[in-house]
């Protein structure tokens, strides 16, 4: 493992970046936090220090005191609606046209519910933990927009037009399976490519953060972003030790200092 500090990043990932076929990218919350958007671990100003997950983010929570946590939802919904995509997230969105304009394959796995990557412009994005935007029938699955249907003018909770079923946010709580299919193909292209990067995430949260051991132990090239260090620091082939959004743009500009 070898630790980047100084401006110029090291020639042989410029050069991995340029040539690689299949670039696989992993982000969580720290690629969103220069838009303004809480993390969650990080002291006093993440989430999970001043709210208590398992009151939010569970279906027990949510069993208990639905209308407390869509309120929690709403409110973070109004956070991310005002937020803006940032230089980091911008830097992905070019970083995937570009491997895609040789006929590469570039996949963003977010962990991310917030669609700041698809407002971006990344087009392949595998979410792992939903969508803060959607809802979800808890009983027939079917899926609406977040704030369809609406809480009616007697409080009533919202439910399924279909079914009369239980309507929530179409997030992974705590205590829940991920969606399978996204989870495969995240596990897929993660034991495919040759360079994976991973963004702003902690790095504790399972299953997500088994996907940059699997991607060293197939054996390719892994880069960790984040000014922390998290327990894939000591794997990881590359440490660069900054905010997302300075060192993305800067990556890009080295690796095609010519656009
Ligand atoms: P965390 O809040 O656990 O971690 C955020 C990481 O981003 C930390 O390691 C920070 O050091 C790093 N970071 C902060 N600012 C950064 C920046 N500007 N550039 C790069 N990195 C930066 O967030 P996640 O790892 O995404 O799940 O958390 C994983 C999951 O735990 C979330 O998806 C959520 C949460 O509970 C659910 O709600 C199911």
């Amino acid at each position: 493992m070898s630790k980047e500090n100084d401006h110029r990043l090291s020639e042989s990932l410029l050069e991995a970046v340029r040539s690689t076929s299949q670039i696989v990218a992993l982000t969580g919350a720290g690629i969103s936090a220069e838009s303004g958007i809480p993390t969650f671990r990080e002291a006093q100003q993440g989430l999970w220090a001043q709210y208590d997950p398992q009151e939010l983010a569970t279906p027990e929570a949510f069993q208990d005191h639905p209308r407390r946590v869509l309120g929690w939802y709403r409110w973070r919904r109004d956070l991310i609606r005002r937020a803006q995509p940032n230089p980091g997230h911008q830097a992905l969105a070019v970083l995937e046209r570009k491997i895609q304009a040789r006929g590469g394959q570039f996949t963003l796995i977010t962990q991310n519910v917030d669609s700041l990557h698809q407002r971006a412009g990344n087009q392949q994005v595998i979410e792992l933990h939903g969508n803060i935007f959607r809802s979800r029938c808890a009983d027939c699955h079917q899926v609406h927009p977040a704030e369809f249907p609406r809480q009616d003018q007697s409080g009533d909770l919202p439910r399924c037009p279909s079914c009369n079923g239980t309507i929530r946010p179409d997030v992974v709580w705590f205590g829940e399976g991920l969606p399978q299919s996204a989870l495969q193909e995240a596990i897929a292209r993660t034991s495919s490519c040759t360079l994976f990067l991973s963004i702003g995430t902690s790095t504790v949260v399972q299953p997500a953060a088994s996907l940059p051991f699997m991607a060293h132990d197939r054996g390719a090239l892994t880069v960790e972003i984040n000014p922390h260090n998290t327990p894939f620091s000591p794997t990881a082939d590359l440490i660069l030790q900054e905010q997302a959004g300075q060192l993305l743009p800067r990556l890009l500009e080295q690796a095609w200092p010519e656009t």
